[in-house]
């Protein structure tokens, strides 16, 4: 059956079938823990090398962590999620316009995850947009609703420079040059998921999102400021990720998984729905240049004992992104169809 848009403004009283997940692939929502030692990380700090420090330890025992005073305005972000309603209230007639489920098509409206490909379908409707260089995809991104181009442009660009900021922190932490990320990624694109997880009957049969890891390099997520939804996965165990209103979500992509030679893991994650509530989470993800050759940082295994070698074979990003979309996202980690024998 396929699956069509869910942001319709009908509440389903069950789950439809297309949905609902095998028994030995549903949530467990009650086996779920709060992750107490969740790294909150203040980035306008002016203690460098502590912040580095704090930097190397989130991205090494978990791959995510959560920044404030990042620098983007609240005005901006409010003015972000605010057009991400209503967009997503439109009416179905103008949202069905921009839908599309090729996923090599941008700007699209979707749902789910890869229709194409999936048996299972995702409790989730998604606006999926290319933001740099901003004056080559604004004409093409949503005309309604009227602010759209406006407020979009202004939130990809200051998010645009957090991204950077991070970079650099993240190649510190690793012991290399401060612009050893800016310059192996190339001119990095930048792209926009905007989840839309309408209330869900029954949260236990299905997803939003199921695990899945980033193909990018970097993700900067902001989540809904009081629904919560995203999980993630650490020592095998699923633990929420609940919403700060004044912080981002970062984590590791698959790129800086491989350029830090499996040092920094890119963190299996979901997003789960409720009953109650609709969830909005906007995703952007800097993504290394389609030419862009990734490897292993040479100084982090070079200098290493005799044996030591980079785990992942050199590949173009856009080698690994044809990968990534011709895939299921609950398969095996992408990149181990990337490493060195
Ligand atoms: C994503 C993602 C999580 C969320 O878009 O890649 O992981 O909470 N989203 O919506
Ligand atoms: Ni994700």
């Amino acid at each position: 059956m396929a699956a069509k848009l869910l942001s319709t403004g009908f509440r389903h009283s069950t789950l439809p079938e297309n949905y609902v997940r095998p028994l030995s692939d549903r949530p467990r929502l009650s086996q779920v823990s709060q992750l107490e030692d969740f790294p909150l990380i203040d980035i306008s700090s002016t203690d460098r090398s502590r912040l580095v420090q704090k930097i190397h330890q989130a991205c090494s025992r978990f791959g995510f962590f959560q920044v404030i005073n990042h620098g983007v305005s609240k005005a901006t972000i409010d003015e972000m999620v605010s057009v991400a309603h209503e967009f997503f209230g439109m009416p179905m007639d103008e949202k069905m316009k921009l839908y599309s489920d090729d996923p090599t098509k941008t700007p699209r409206l979707s749902t789910s995850f890869n229709v194409k490909e999936e048996e299972v379908n995702n409790w989730r409707d998604y606006l999926r947009l290319h933001c740099y260089p901003i004056d080559k995809y604004v004409h093409e991104w949503p005309s309604n609703p009227p602010s759209f181009k406006e407020v979009v442009s202004k939130y990809s660009r200051e998010i645009r420079e957090l991204g950077f900021k991070i970079e650099e922190l993240i190649s510190e932490s690793l012991g290399l040059e401060k612009d050893y990320m800016k310059k192996v990624l190339g001119e990095q694109g930048q792209h926009m998921a905007v989840n839309y997880y309408p209330p869900c009957p029954e949260p236990e049969l299905t997803y939003g999102l199921p695990a899945h890891t980033d193909p990018n390099a970097l993700t900067i997520l902001l989540q809904d400021a009081t629904v919560c939804g995203l999980q993630i996965l650490i020592d095998g165990h699923w633990f929420a990720v609940n919403p700060r209103p004044d912080a981002f979500v970062i984590n590791i992509g698959d790129q800086l998984q491989a350029l830090s030679n499996g040092v920094y893991k890119s963190v299996w994650h979901r997003a789960v729905t409720n009953t109650e509530n609709p969830r909005l989470s906007i995703a952007s993800f800097m993504c290394p240049d389609n030419g862009a050759v990734i490897s292993p940082a040479k100084p982090l295994w070079e200098a290493k004992e005799e044996e030591a070698k980079p785990i992942y074979r050199d590949y173009t990003y856009a080698e690994y992104y044809k990968k990534f979309w011709s895939r299921n996202l609950d398969q095996e980690h992408c990149l181990e169809n990337f490493l060195n024998d």
